[in-house]
């Protein structure tokens, strides 16, 4: 595993934009994206750069890890709308190239459909993931076994109360999912870790210096070959 330690969130975002920058600059590039609040920055940069004409993703393909069951894509807390928002919108991506689990399809043979679609896309190049308090990675959380395929989740309550925070009531937040499975994430060329800030750390420690278990999700990562974690030093501060 390659740890870059930034001095900030901001230098975190950059050094990230570089390197999906450089994944991007191939001639065909799957691209694995997350929602919430870390990636916020290097997709801030990545549409800059695009603006300034130093990133094209004609050539892009993207898959992003999870959507919540039940909410539309006019949702303003709907993943498909947040990467509108925060990316898609804003650069030359061909919008049948952008793909997410449907919330309001039915779960069941939506998370057959996105595996599907995800096996004939082929290994993703670049995943980018963020972490969560419980380990989780995508919203694969903390269990028995470690799920490989698309799936349906009840969030925990921990993941519930983290997600509050960006809806107007906590009863508002949706309390099922779906996600990408471990399998599509551990078969990634390469898989880019964000994390930021002193809440993280203790997690980022568990997950990348502790056992491998699917009590902590992100623990697999420590078996895969090519991992980058970037954080800035608060949030790496504990390894
Ligand atoms: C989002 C996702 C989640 C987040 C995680 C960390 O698509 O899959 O695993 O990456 O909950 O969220 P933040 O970045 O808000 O701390």
């Amino acid at each position: 595993m390659k740890i870059i330690c930034t001095n900030d969130y901001d230098k975190m975002s950059e050094r990230a934009a570089e390197i999906v920058l450089k994944a991007i600059a191939k001639k065909k590039c799957l691209l694995g994206l997350a929602t919430g609040s870390t990636p916020v920055g290097m997709y801030e940069r990545l549409t800059r750069l695009y603006r300034e004409g130093r990133a094209d993703f004609r050539h892009v393909q993207s898959v992003n890890l999870d959507e919540y069951i039940s909410l539309p894509p006019s949702h303003e807390q709907s993943y498909r709308y947040f990467m509108q928002s925060h990316l898609f919108d804003h650069i030359n991506i061909d919008p049948k190239n952008t793909h997410l689990p449907s919330g309001t399809a039915s779960p069941e043979a939506e998370c057959r459909r996105y595996e599907d679609l995800l096996k004939s896309l082929g290994r993703i190049d670049l995943q980018v993931l963020g972490l969560g308090h419980n380990g989780h990675i995508g919203f694969n959380e903390p269990g028995e076994i470690f799920v490989k395929e698309t799936h349906i989740v009840d969030l925990t309550e921990s993941t519930i109360l983290a997600n509050a925070r960006f809806f107007s009531r906590p009863e508002e937040v949706p309390r099922r999912a779906i996600t990408m499975g471990i399998r599509s994430i551990m078969q990634a060329r390469t898989v880019l870790v964000l994390v930021s800030g002193r809440g993280k750390a203790e997690i980022v420690k568990r997950a990348f210096t502790g056992d491998v278990t699917p009590r902590v999700p992100a623990s697999v990562l420590q078996l895969h070959p090519n991992v980058i974690l970037i954080g800035d030093k608060e949030a790496l501060s504990e390894l």
